[in-house]
């Protein structure tokens, strides 16, 4: 079994972090890459706002890192295979969920967890919160993740967030020098300029969009943008991520003549492991 790649999303608090990871595994699922997002974030579970015709077969992350023990199978039969999203899947804390609502995990059950996710999907994506000393499984991601994308936003409440967050984060395990800031939720009259020279090291933005925030308003995420001027920077921004994370090879618009090892859709790919693993009984 080969390890994929464990990517992050973290940074400062309502930067667009959650949408973006949304965005980014659509993107990658379009190129036909199993994607297994994480939501890492009990405080406001995300899973029930993003897909909420399919609130009533979601299982909790909460309860399957509490599990006696954890296997494989554990971790595809509490994932949620997205309807009409074939290659996502998403696994999370359930709407009602707090901090309590489940036995706390060891740091070991953490590292089991996201180790068999890079074993289960082509690409694993952990959308984490922003106060991650909280949430175990986010301070693990962060430390096991192959690339960490660091959300910022041009306001002096993410600086704020920065200056009391990185000493946190300083310890050589965090790898913070490798981390990728962007500039997110971007609006008209912010001086990105400015804030990309404090923050340092700024490639690209994300701008602000209004169907954006319409779709999170409304729960409406996994539908496509439409086109239009910030719609497409936006989508620029998703593809110059995707590009840090996968081969070119992948970047390309999927065709219909794909491989037949790429036809397998994540839904059916869980359910063959899981017949598999039930030793070939349906
Ligand atoms: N690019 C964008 N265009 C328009 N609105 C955005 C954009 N990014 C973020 N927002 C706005 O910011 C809000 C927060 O976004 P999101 O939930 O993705 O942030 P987050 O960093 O995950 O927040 P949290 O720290 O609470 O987890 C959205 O509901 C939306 O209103
Ligand atoms: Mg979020």
């Amino acid at each position: 079994m080969n390890n994929k790649p464990l990517i992050v999303m973290w940074g400062s608090p309502f930067s667009g972090k959650t949408i973006a990871t949304v965005k980014l595994a659509q993107a990658l699922a379009a190129r036909r890459k199993n994607v297994l997002v994480i939501f890492s974030d009990a405080l406001c579970p995300s899973v029930a706002s993003i897909v909420p015709q399919q609130v009533s077969e979601q299982q909790s992350l909460g309860e399957l890192l509490s599990l006696p023990a954890l296997a494989q199978e554990d971790l595809l039969r509490y994932s949620l295979a997205l309807k009409g999203s074939p290659h996502l899947a998403f696994l999370g804390y359930k709407k009602g969920d707090h901090l309590f609502s489940y036995a706390d995990y060891s740091r070991e059950r953490a590292v089991d967890l996201l180790t068999l996710a890079r074993h289960t999907a082509d690409v694993v994506l952990v959308d984490c919160a922003s106060y991650v000393s909280a949430y175990l499984l986010s301070t693990v991601a962060l430390e096991l993740a192959d690339t960490v994308f660091r959300f910022h936003t041009c306001d002096l409440k993410s600086m704020m967030f920065y200056a009391s967050y990185l000493p946190l984060l300083s310890d050589a395990r965090f790898k913070h020098a490798e981390t990728i800031p962007i500039l997110s939720n971007v609006k008209p009259g912010q001086d990105s300029r400015t804030y990309s020279q404090v923050v340092g090291g700024i490639r690209f933005l994300l701008p602000h969009v209004a169907e954006l925030e319409q779709q999170a308003l409304e729960a409406r995420l996994m539908d496509s943008l439409p086109s239009g001027k910030d719609a497409t920077a936006y989508q620029e921004g998703i593809s110059h991520m995707m590009g840090l994370i996968v081969s070119e090879d992948t970047q390309k618009p999927h065709q219909r003549s794909v491989s037949a090892a790429n036809k397998a859709s994540i839904v059916r790919w869980f359910k063959g492991q899981l017949w598999s693993w039930r030793g070939g009984r349906k």
